[in-house]
């Protein structure tokens, strides 16, 4: 799946140290949800119709910017078949948050949610967050489940929740960008420390911070 310079095997990605944080995401949920075309989406601002059905695990890098900190995403698509369960489910391990997907368009997906929202609490960390994200919304004709009812499992799991399309870049990056937010957040309350320099406020961005700005470490 991943391009030479981002896959596992990358050259580029293994020699890159140059970050402040690395976090592990992972994104979760049923077979044909849009779990990898909203990783594409958001990596490569690509889409595609074609649906190919992941086999097993890939990872996608992508390094965002906040506080003036590098922090390099490691984003883990597994696969939503059945059968590959044993192997993707060893990769919750260490996992700092998660992307837990379900199709508006499709009522199995949506009531798939509570079974994976158990898989993270029986394989992953106590401290890792997650969002709910209903993928495909520019579906409207064919939307099954309505956002109230998003929202309210949402509420009820404590996760975050977000309506999304991957096909026409609705809510991609804002889901990623409050993923990184809600870690940084945890993170700093984990280490009973204050806020970081700035607070919640901060801007989170895709670009490098501009050479003549002051360092807030
Ligand atoms: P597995 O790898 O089998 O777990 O599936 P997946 O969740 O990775 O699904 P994938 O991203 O391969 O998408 C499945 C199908 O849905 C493909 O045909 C995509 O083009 C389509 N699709 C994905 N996201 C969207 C979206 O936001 N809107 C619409 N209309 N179609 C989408
Ligand atoms: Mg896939």
């Amino acid at each position: 799946m991943a391009s030479a310079t981002e896959s596992r095997y990358g050259y580029r990605d293994v020699s890159d140290q140059n970050f402040d944080y690395m976090f592990k995401l992972l994104i979760i949920g049923n077979s044909s949800v849009g779990k990898t075309s909203f990783l594409f989406r958001y990596a490569d601002d690509t889409f595609t119709s074609a649906f190919v059905s992941t086999v097993g695990i890939d990872f996608k890098v992508k390094t965002v910017y906040r506080n003036d900190k590098r922090v390099k995403l490691q984003i883990w698509d597994t696969a939503g078949q059945e059968r590959y369960r044993t192997i993707t489910t060893a990769y919750y391990r260490g996992a700092m948050g998660f992307i837990l997907m379900y199709d508006i368009t499709s009522e199995g997906s949506f009531n798939a949610v509570q079974d994976w929202a158990t898989q993270i609490k029986t394989y992953s960390w106590d401290n890792a967050q997650v969002i709910l994200v209903g993928n495909k919304c520019d579906m409207e004709e064919e939307r099954i489940i309505a956002p109230e009812k998003g929202k309210h499992l949402a509420d009820h799991l404590g996760f975050q929740f977000f309506e999304a399309s991957a096909k026409e870049n609705i809510q991609v990056k804002q889901v990623f960008e409050r993923l990184v937010d809600i870690i940084c957040d945890k993170m700093s309350e984990s280490l009973d420390t204050d806020h970081p320099p700035g607070g919640k406020n901060l801007r989170f961005t895709d670009t490098a911070p501009p050479v003549h700005q002051k360092c807030s470490c």
